[in-house]
């Protein structure tokens, strides 16, 4: 496990930026952290680092927003799905190995997770601005 501190939003954006050099295409991020501990801007900045750096926002009403990178990513918010139809519902069976799948509120589905998932954990720091990552799954 690999464990970062960022101090602003702007450097949580810099590590998703950076563990994005490290990605295949395929890969599940499992983003696990309550509200408002930097889902969106980790993804943010791993969308920048594959190259699509278009307005990355809560995919909260329509559950996923997909951005075409140097790969395609599928990010999911999984806020509201609580049951095994909310989830077919989603398409998420269908896009795993079609592209990279980023997935902010993990908890809300972690039975259906990959094994092989990278397990991101976001919780608070010692003040306001900072964000511990746990990051299980991969080296960067
Ligand atoms: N170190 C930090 N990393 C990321 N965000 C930070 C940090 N410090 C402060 N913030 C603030 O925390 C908020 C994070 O918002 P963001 O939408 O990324 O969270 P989220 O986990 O996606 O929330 P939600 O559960 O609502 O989807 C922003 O307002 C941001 O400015
Ligand atoms: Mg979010």
């Amino acid at each position: 496990m690999k464990r970062v501190i960022t101090h602003s939003a702007e450097e949580t954006e810099r590590l998703g930026e950076a563990l994005a050099k490290q990605l295949t295409g395929t890969e599940v991020l499992a983003l696990f952290g309550g509200l408002g501990m930097g889902k969106t801007a980790f993804t943010r900045g791993l969308c920048r680092g594959l190259d699509a750096p278009d307005a990355v926002s809560s995919p909260t009403f329509a559950l996923v927003n997909e951005y075409r990178g140097r790969v395609p990513i599928y990010h999911f918010d999984m806020y509201r799905v609580t049951t095994w139809e909310d989830l077919y519902s989603t398409g998420f069976f269908d896009y795993l190995d079609h592209g990279v799948l980023v997935i902010e509120w993990s908890e809300n589905i972690e039975g259906a997770l990959p094994e092989n998932a990278l397990r991101i954990t976001i919780s608070r720091g010692e003040n306001d601005n900072s964000r511990i990552f746990d990051i299980e799954g991969v080296e960067f």
